[in-house]
């Protein structure tokens, strides 16, 4: 009897039958060997001629039925010798990406891409980063929540906001969720959401996007420190998932050794201002005060620690107006951005002031209105307790496991300045 077979899970000898699509189609003589991808995998697969001419082109949609045979030259290590085949839906001959493909190529025809082995397993795994992410937060007990999109002020610098009208009125794109996230903790003491978020970046680098996946947890008293450990857990067990999960799509994105000794390793701590005396020598003209970009971030982690990297204390005219100041050193705030290897910055985070007075304070040195965070700032007037939080690019993470060269290959539909469609 045939049966709808899993690619991965042939016997020699069955008999099966299979829907996919054509990957691959190359005639020799009588016979045409057909690539057929489905989810599970690629197979080649056998046809006499006379059932497909004239019939048959790249991607169009068939299912096949014949005899499995192990046959070590074909990819997986079986074929399938086709005995019917069935044409479900037919594919032009223009199919794009015949002749040749391009960057270009794939970002118009993002759509057909998408079928792509390359964007396959990326999805894949993808999928097992946010699932993953979904049930270490549910082992926690911390609650989803839903914070809102449409926003009336900035959390993050107002250069990247994004403004949209809004029935007569001005709204934003919201660039984080955290400080709705911290108006849960009263409620709900350990939250997270998992939401897209808008940056107007007009600078090309192959580390932003307009619009990316923003993962942010915010926890009820838990100091800068605690943060870190939450951080280092969750991308642990995220690496662990992805290899157990992902063993059969791991393999086509190199050596795995790297991302196995992230998760044996204790990633270092660095303060600020020991990271600017460890990149001096390289760096001659890089001073206190002044940012990191990807240039710096990249040579301390990919050349200096090899590992992960935290890098806490930033000056404080750096940094959002809602971190909490050093108490023993005013000059910087207890905060971190997390460096991973082969893209730099993937997590900013921090201790956030709670108490109403200095974050008054705060407020003023970065020249922000407390009118225009009034329930912001409520919350620091009803029963406010120590909390710290922060945002994960899924984005920037997924590069930096699969190392990636750019952030198009980690979503489907990647937004730059210049690109809304398809
Ligand atoms: O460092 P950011 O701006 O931090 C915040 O938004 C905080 N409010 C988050 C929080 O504490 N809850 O952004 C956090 C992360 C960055 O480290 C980076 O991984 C990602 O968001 N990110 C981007 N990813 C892709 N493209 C962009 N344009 C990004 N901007 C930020």
């Amino acid at each position: 009897m045939a049966h709808l077979a899993k690619i991965k899970e042939l016997k020699e000898g069955q008999t099966i039958s299979i829907q996919g699509w054509v990957h691959r189609l190359r005639e020799m003589g009588k016979k045409s060997f057909l690539v057929v991808r489905n989810v599970n995998g690629i197979i080649q697969t056998i046809v006499n001629n006379e059932n497909i001419r004239g019939k048959l082109d790249v991607e169009a949609s068939i299912k096949v039925e014949g005899k499995v045979k192990a046959d070590e030259r074909a990819p997986g290590g079986f074929e399938i010798h086709a005995s019917s085949i069935e044409v479900i839906g037919e594919s032009k001959s223009d199919w794009p990406f015949h002749r040749y493909k391009s960057v270009e190529m794939e970002m118009d025809y993002r759509h057909l891409w998408l079928r792509s082995i390359k964007m396959q397993n990326i999805l894949k795994v993808r999928h097992t980063l946010i699932s993953s992410a979904r049930s270490f937060f549910n082992k926690r007990n911390f609650f989803e929540v839903s914070p809102p999109i449409f926003v009336s002020s900035a959390c993050e610098s107002g250069s990247t906001l994004f403004e949209v009208p809004y029935f007569g009125n001005k709204a934003y794109l919201s660039q984080s969720g955290q400080l709705y996230l911290e108006s849960f903790l009263p409620s709900l003491e350990k939250v997270w959401a998992l939401t897209p978020s808008f940056r107007a970046e007009k600078s090309r680098t192959n580390r932003h996007v307009t619009e990316y996946w923003h993962l942010e947890p915010e926890v009820a008293n838990a100091d800068y420190k605690d943060n870190m450990n939450l951080q280092e857990d969750l991308i642990k067990f995220m690496i662990k998932k992805i290899l157990e999960e992902r063993q059969d799509v791991m393999s086509e994105f190199g050596d795995r050794s790297e991302i196995e000794m992230w998760i044996k390793e204790k990633w270092p701590r660095m303060k600020y201002e020991e990271v600017i005396e460890t990149l001096k020598p390289k760096f001659p003209k890089l001073k206190w005060g002044d940012d990191l970009g990807t240039k710096e971030e990249r040579y301390l982690v990919d050349e200096i620690t090899k590992l992960p990297v935290f890098v806490t204390h930033y000056p404080r005219e750096m940094k959002a107006f809602y971190m909490k100041v050093d108490e023993s050193n005013p000059k910087v705030v207890l905060n971190n951005d997390l460096m991973m290897p082969h893209v730099g910055e993937t997590v900013g985070a921090s201790e956030r002031e709670w108490k109403l007075d200095l974050l008054l304070e705060n407020m003023k040195i970065h020249k922000l209105n407390p009118k225009d965070y009034a329930w912001y700032v409520d919350l620091r007037k009803y029963g406010s307790v120590p909390h710290s939080g922060f945002g994960l690019g899924i984005e920037r993470v997924l590069m930096s496991i699969l190392n990636l060269e750019h952030v198009r290959d980690t979503l489907p539909y990647p937004r730059f300045m210049n690109r809304t469609y398809p």
